[in-house]
């Protein structure tokens, strides 16, 4: 098995200076960008949207893991990939046609993720395991940085690890929301193997940052 990706959310990250968090976190270790895009309709919280993702993506070389909590969901993807996004993932609430999204996503070129809310089952990826390049467990309800840690997500972790490794194929299983250095190692024992990680990562400021996210692998 891998080391664990650690995934930043920007979304705890100092707006006001967004390309200069980025390549502090890139210099820091991460190994993917999160980034959070929220519209105040699927959730309760509005954040950005392509033009600040194609501004941002000269700061680092580094994959841009988008998570998408729009809706509606199939008119935007394509901004969003010619933004510079590398991975999109998407809730199956957010549009009518969750297997139509994930085609739309791969047709774009683009590697595709399905996310499950905290009383989504993992059963809902029954019929799109074979086409989903990750899957993004949510410890969180969508919306907002800084929330606890959702306890019934590590058995879900449980399942879907089942899942992908029944598949056989190479699906990344991130966990998003509330992961610190006490939660991750229980996210990584339950099968997690990519981390998101907003509050985790940028407390303190920026010369915490790479010991934030070494704490987060274990190496703390
Ligand atoms: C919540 C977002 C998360 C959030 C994580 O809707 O999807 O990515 O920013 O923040 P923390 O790590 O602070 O829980
Ligand atoms: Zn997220």
């Amino acid at each position: 098995t891998q080391p664990v990706r650690i995934a930043p959310s920007i979304l705890s990250a100092d707006f006001s200076r967004l390309g200069a968090e980025i390549e502090a976190i890139d210099r820091a270790g991460a190994d993917w960008i999160h980034v959070d895009v929220m519209d105040g309709h699927f959730v309760p919280n509005i954040t950005i949207g392509p033009p600040v993702i194609k501004g941002l993506r000269p700061h680092t070389a580094k994959p841009f893991d988008v998570h998408l909590m729009i809706s509606p969901i199939d008119p935007f993807l394509e901004a969003f990939a010619e933004a510079g996004a590398n991975t999109l993932t998407v809730h199956p609430e957010a549009g009518p046609h969750i297997h139509r999204t994930v085609q739309h996503i791969k047709s774009l070129g683009k590697r595709a993720g399905v996310a499950l809310n905290p009383g989504t089952p993992a059963k809902m990826l029954d019929y799109l395991i074979d086409d989903v390049d990750l899957v993004l467990v949510m410890s969180v309800n969508p919306g907002f940085g800084g929330q606890k840690f959702i306890e019934s997500a590590l058995r879900k972790i449980e399942a879907v690890r089942k899942m992908i490794d029944k598949s056989g194929r190479a699906i990344d299983l991130e966990v998003d929301g509330g992961v610190d250095h006490e939660t991750a190692p229980r996210c990584i024992a339950a099968g997690a193997d990519a981390l998101v990680a907003g509050t985790a990562t940028f407390k303190g400021g920026p010369s915490q940052y790479a010991a934030n996210i070494a704490a987060l692998r274990g190496q703390g």
